[in-house]
């Protein structure tokens, strides 16, 4: 049965033009005036856009003795229900674990997916098997690899091993990912404040400060310099890590800047409140920062010195949270966001003239496409792509509160705050999973997405980094050795 999208502003990266969608099996079949389909989804006075991708999301997690509350199924229906249309999420080993182990274990988690979702490959220890394993990832569709610079003891990699790695993922033609901050520094600054007594969760924001993100950022770049791959950089929090990646564009390097919404728009007086569970709730890594780090932030989307804004999306209840009453280390680090990234960006960015429309586009679903090697199946509105859309009413408002999110955790880190400008309809593969706000996701029907590795940037990189390697002197005259 087709559908068409009838009487609203197409909205793209680049475009903003009137015509209506038509949609069958599962793509954008046309796009053009006066369109007619089986069913009308009247998209009067609203903008149609590319559903958002999150690139960032741990979904049932194993992390910090427990798992992140929201599971493939929870976790995408709060996706749809905001305007994103597709997840990807980290397959993570535990160190010793092989990659393919992992990957069967997310394989088996997300068949409960209401929308299409793919992987990110976690590199959390370094050995022969996990070298050769990662060549299968990549053939099983997964072209971005993630590492931890902190976490010491856990996740974090060294960087003997960041660069093996690395090198492995050039090879491999894949980009690789890393969690920047100074995991060494983190450790000894958390037992410095809690044998002080500072236990509390302000102390968490005190032991990760925008210097150790910095570093870490500043240290990834030329390590992915050297290996001669592209980088990415997830959760860029502070104006450190900011300026080392616009200094590394400026230079040709490429590098791409992740940040998150909870960063463009809490800030760190969050962690001061009285309320020791409102304080918990609220931690993560790299903590909420202050409002210079957030300008810092705002601007580099604006600039294109950030390239994407995605949630980290991984949910525990105040009851998790608890595991740290006394020790701010045993806090399980992470937020939610999933369900308000699209219209908190949209409030906070295009309503304050912060961004175009066409920048939220490009911030939330082209530029991650593009980057993660899936466009324009995905992040496009054009003839042929995956009927992925969001048909967004900016007139449409609410206040954000737990009691009605589709999120399974029992708080919101944005509680209270009034957004203008939400979801319509939102279609996965064409089929209607909000409509007029009303949810009927459909558990199973999102598939696994395939990202080939060699996309532009990496070709593009490699011929440079090839015509400029440094090469062996062929010398007419060479002396006897002087012995
Ligand atoms: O605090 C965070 N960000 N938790 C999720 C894991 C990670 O570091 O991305
Ligand atoms: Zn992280
Ligand atoms: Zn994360
Ligand atoms: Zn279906």
């Amino acid at each position: 049965m087709s559908k068409v999208i009838k009487g609203g502003t197409i909205v793209t990266a680049d475009l903003i033009y009137d015509a209506d969608v038509l949609v069958e099996n599962g793509r954008i079949a046309e796009i053009g005036k006066d369109l007619k389909g089986d069913e009308v989804l009247d998209a009067t006075g609203c903008y149609v856009m590319p559903g958002g991708i999150d690139p960032h999301t741990h979904m049932e997690m194993p992390f910090m003795g427990t798992y992140s509350t929201d599971d493939f199924e929870s976790g995408t229906r709060a996706a749809l229900s905001g305007g994103t249309t597709m997840v990807v999420d980290f397959a993570l080993p535990q160190p010793g674990q092989g990659l393919l182990d992992a990957i069967q274990m997310w394989d088996n988690k997300s068949t409960r997916a209401n929308c299409d979702y793919s992987f990110h490959m976690a590199i959390t220890w370094w050995g022969e098997q996990v070298f050769n394993e990662m060549k299968d990832a990549t053939e099983r569709g997964i072209n971005t690899f993630k590492h931890f610079m902190a976490y010491k003891g856990a996740l974090m990699v060294n960087d003997d091993e960041l660069f093996a790695s690395f090198q492995r993922v050039k090879e491999l033609g894949g980009i690789p990912l890393v969690h920047a901050e100074n995991g060494d520094v983190v450790a000894d600054l958390q037992q410095k404040y809690l044998s002080e007594g500072n236990n509390g969760p302000e102390a968490h924001a005190y032991s990760r400060p925008p210097e150790v993100e910095g570093e870490a950022a500043n240290r990834a770049i030329m390590i992915a310099d050297m290996a001669g791959v592209p980088l990415y950089i997830v959760h860029v929090s502070c104006e450190q890590a900011h300026e080392a990646i616009r200094r590394a564009r400026m230079q040709g390097k490429r590098v791409w800047g992740e940040p998150l919404i909870q960063h463009l728009t809490l800030d760190e007086s969050e962690y001061f409140d009285k309320d020791w569970d409102h304080a918990a709730r609220r931690v993560m890594s790299p903590p909420f920062r202050n409002k210079q780090h957030q300008d810092s932030l705002w601007n580099g989307l604006a600039s294109g010195s950030l390239s994407v804004v995605a949630t980290d999306h991984c949910a525990f209840t105040t009851d998790q949270k608890r595991y740290g009453v006394g020790d701010f280390t045993k806090i399980p680090n992470g937020t939610g966001g999933l369900e308000d990234r699209m219209p908190m960006l949209w409030t906070y960015g295009v309503g304050t003239g912060r961004l175009t429309m066409q920048e939220f586009v490009a911030v939330t679903s082209t530029n991650i496409a593009k980057i993660l090697n899936i466009y324009p199946r995905k992040g496009a509105i054009l003839e042929g792509a995956d009927a992925d859309i969001v048909v967004w009413d900016p007139a449409k408002e609410k206040t954000i509160s737990a009691k009605t999110q589709q999120s399974a955790i029992d708080y919101n880190v944005f509680e209270g705050k009034h957004v203008k400008g939400l979801p319509r309809f939102t279609l996965t593969r064409g089929k209607v999973a909000v409509h007029d706000g009303e949810i009927r996701t459909e558990e199973g029907h999102g598939e696994f997405v395939k990202r080939p590795p060699n996309g532009p940037v990496n070709k593009a990189l490699s011929t440079w980094k090839e015509l400029t390697a440094p090469r062996k002197v062929e010398r007419t005259g060479i002396p006897a050795s002087g012995v």
